[in-house]
């Protein structure tokens, strides 16, 4: 038996089209008219829009950064992010410093245990030595085909350029991309120095600490890197016009260079949010910084024209009001701790979270919440808004993400032989974000109060319900692995 999505209207990155969509063994079997409903679940669809399961490429589920963890993982997140209509993500493998790639991998595996949804990895590069170098094709076979390096956090994360080069014309060699958080470290640490050595410490001076100049010129250097390696960029979380011009320049040349942006960037803003009274800004405190309106609209046309290809969320969250409990005792006796354990002790407890950076804006964990908002945001800003249509919606956030990192058309489109990720989206559900209702292990939403229309009201993940209106019908576990192919499109 199988399961007939009836009357629904198809939204794929091309079309929009009313039709019925049979669903067998966790995939599309067939999509057309009056499709016969005997021996199937039919599911009725009228007046709603059937979308492909959404796909964030750029997530921190459970990461290590700034003095503490990330609060969501690979069960929390997961149940979140379908709740948003997200059903796949890629995740950031972190090298640890001496240790191999394959021995950040290992980490992540255990991670992923809980896995709900669908997951794959990125290999975040931090100390490529030469074994290291050398280790990089092996990845493929483990479906792993894009690095990650960070041109900045000096000292932490960063590498230098000629590491990013070699980088580059590795991937290049073996069909993977190379993924690139572009902002000038160097920079930033002697401006940040110098901010806090004139007792600017307050959340807001993260945005002068980091300026859009930094962000592109570092852009701009990986862009023309990528020319000259003729390896596939994808950089990430992009801003501001700085970058997008640098972006756009690399594609007017013909170099294989794409972007994404990430969807608060279309709406928090330096003067709203991060320069809130008192330490309220420190909730929006991320890397790059939130800017202001002039650069929503010019990520606005970048996403229209095609210079950016992909909206994903950066999702990295870390509690507003954290470090409840007597954390600091429980970790030492833990080794270094695992949070997750902790909390389950006692719920009240909570690790260290962006309080750690009150009196010094340098110590604010950086990250934000927004895997669960992500397709509800865009689609209320983007296509209620009249900024794009709900094709490009979908190839936004879910069609081109699976093509530029290899998944599609398994991920990505509603189509016969794809894996039946199917958002069921009611276009007139009014909803109001808010930290009290949404999913994830976060104090504060950074959309609080936005009433939106147009939510999902059931997603499936490869034919199975995952969420129903409110209710959770996922399964721990349940979500899978995915090995991706090399030799991705540039799109
Ligand atoms: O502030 C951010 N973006 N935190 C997550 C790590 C990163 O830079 O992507
Ligand atoms: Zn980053
Ligand atoms: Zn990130």
């Amino acid at each position: 038996m199988g399961i007939l999505f009836r009357n629904g209207t198809i939204i794929t990155a091309s079309e929009m089209v009313e039709a019925d969509v049979l669903v067998e063994d966790e995939t599309i079997k067939l999509i057309g008219r009056g499709i016969s409903a005997r021996g199937h679940e039919v599911v009725n669809c009228k007046g709603k829009y059937l979308l492909p399961g959404g796909i964030d490429v750029h997530t921190h589920l459970d990461l290590p950064f700034g003095g503490t963890y990330s609060n969501d993982d690979f069960d929390v997140g997961h149940k979140a992010a379908a709740f948003g209509g997200t059903t796949s993500h890629i995740d950031f493998v972190i090298q640890p410093k001496g240790g191999s790639l394959h021995d950040g991998l290992k980490t992540w595996r255990e991670k992923a245990k809980p896995a709900q949804i669908d997951y794959g990895f990125h290999m975040a590069i931090t100390d490529l030595r030469d074994d290291v170098m050398d280790e990089i094709p092996s990845l493929v076979d483990e479906g792993i085909t894009s690095l990650k390096l960070f041109m900045a956090y000096k000292n932490v994360f960063q590498v230098d350029d000629r590491t990013l080069f070699r980088a580059m014309q590795v991937a290049a060699k073996h069909g993977m991309i190379v993924m690139v958080h572009a902002e000038n470290g160097d920079v930033e640490e002697q401006l940040r120095l110098r901010l806090l050595a004139e007792g600017k410490t307050d959340p807001h001076w993260h945005y002068w600490s980091r300026p859009p100049e930094i962000e592109g010129e570092a852009t701009n250097r990986a862009v023309v890197m990528a020319g000259l390696a003729n390896c596939p960029l994808y950089v990430v979380h992009m801003t501001c016009e700085p970058a997008v011009e640098a972006l756009r320049r690399g594609r007017a040349l013909g170099y294989p260079v794409m972007g994404e942006t990430c969807v608060q960037y279309f709406y928090v803003t330096y003067d709203k949010h991060l320069k809130a009274p008192g330490f309220e800004g420190a909730k929006f405190v991320c890397s790059p910084p939130i800017r202001h309106p002039h650069d929503h609209d010019v990520l606005w046309q970048a996403v229209r024209e095609g210079t950016l290809q992909a909206v994903s969320t950066d999702h990295c969250d870390f509690w507003y009001e954290g470090g409840v409990g007597p954390w600091e005792e429980w970790a030492k006796q833990h080794n270094g701790g695992d949070w997750v354990e902790y909390e389950k002790q006692d719920p009240s407890y909570r690790r260290p979270g962006k309080e750690l950076g009150k009196g010094n804006f340098a110590k604010i964990p950086n990250g934000l919440p927004g895997i669960e908002d992500r397709m509800i945001v865009m689609w209320h800003l983007g296509v209620n808004g009249g900024k794009i249509s709900p094709q490009r919606f979908v190839e936004l956030n879910c069609t081109n993400p699976a093509k530029i990192f290899g998944m599609y058309p398994k991920k990505g489109t509603i189509a016969v032989g794809a894996d039946a990720d199917i958002v069921i989206w009611d276009p007139n559900k009014r909803h109001t974000i808010s930290a009290r209702t949404h999913h994830m292990r976060c104090d504060y939403n950074l959309y609080e109060g936005l009433k939106v229309r147009g939510m999902p009201v059931r997603v499936y993940q490869r034919g199975k319900l995952l969420v129903d209106g409110d209710q959770w019908h996922g399964v721990n576990g349940g979500g899978q692995y995915i090995a991706r192919k090399p030799h991705a499109p540039v799109l």
